[in-house]
């Protein structure tokens, strides 16, 4: 006999193309509902077309460092779906290149503002206005350069490795009823990262023994599993998404 389950809604913050466009249509495929943001319109239109779900599909125009669009963006999800049990905190910036000793602290904080206090909003708003009522999933987006230093990555390694350990500070202060997971990628061709793989694709392949970048696919199907029920007993973890490369480091290390 099968179980009837109710229909989950998911909020994916940076939902307009890459990962987050990738994401919105596993979590459709999976039943959801999904709201999808980004700063601009037009590519939401045609996210919104691209995914043709219609009526199980909203998109909401801002920028995720904006508190206004934030509350209200949530507000419309519920609104227009009745739940919010899902958020995928995947919008993130990289607002320069450099190292973290030359950067400004100005832009340090966008950095910061961007990549761990608006995640910290969402969820706050997410739990405000649902989850905390009724239980709720949260996946947000690490990346390798959070657990490692990266080479002109400065604000975003640092920023990125204060939203993995928000996770777990988080997972902990949300338990039981709501779960906190991350997904940490390395590099996955989408026009964010293009700077670092389209001239340069052959000569980054030999740092990954599974012979191959990522896909926004790889990623969303981690996502859409750390999501659901099939993780109900994880939380506070990063699921390390990366074709090898840190295996890879480890044994091209020296000994010392
Ligand atoms: N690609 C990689 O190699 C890689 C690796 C590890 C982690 N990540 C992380 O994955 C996440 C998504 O990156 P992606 O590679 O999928 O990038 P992408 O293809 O450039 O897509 C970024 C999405 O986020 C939206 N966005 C960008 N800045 C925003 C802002 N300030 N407020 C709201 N929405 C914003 C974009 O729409 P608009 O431009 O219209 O705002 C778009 O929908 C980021 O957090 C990134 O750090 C990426």
């Amino acid at each position: 006999m099968s179980v009837q389950t109710p229909a989950r809604t998911a909020l994916i913050t940076g939902g307009s193309r890459g990962i987050g466009l990738a994401v919105a249509g596993e979590l459709l495929d999976r039943g959801m509902s999904v709201c999808i943001t980004g700063r601009k319109q037009p590519g939401l239109d045609a996210a919104v077309d691209e995914l043709a779900e219609g009526d199980r599909v909203l998109a909401v125009a801002g920028s995720t460092a904006d508190p206004e669009h934030r509350a209200r963006t949530v507000a419309l999800a519920v609104e227009r779906f009745g739940s919010l049990d899902i958020l995928v905190n995947n919008a993130g910036i990289n607002p320069t290149f450099g190292p973290l000793m030359a950067t400004s602290l100005e832009v340090v904080t966008t950095a910061f503002h961007a990549n761990v206090l608006a995640p910290l909003g969402w969820i706050q708003e997410a739990v405000t206005a649902w989850m905390g009522a009724h239980g709720g999933s949260v996946v947000n987006m690490g990346s390798i350069a959070g657990v490692r230093a990266q080479l002109g990555l400065g604000a975003y390694t640092a920023s990125k490795a204060a939203l993995l350990h928000m996770t777990r500070q988080l997972a902990f202060e949300l338990a039981p009823e709501i779960r906190v997971n991350a997904v940490v990628p390395a590099l996955v061709k989408t026009v964010f990262a293009s700077a670092l793989w389209e001239d340069n694709e052959a000569n980054l392949l030999g740092h990954y023994p599974l012979g191959r970048l990522g896909t926004p696919r790889d990623v969303a199907k981690a996502i859409a599993f750390l999501a659901g029920d099939d993780a109900s007993w994880i939380t506070g973890e990063q699921l390390v998404v990366d074709g090898g490369l840190l295996v890879n480091d480890a044994v091209s290390e020296p000994a010392y």
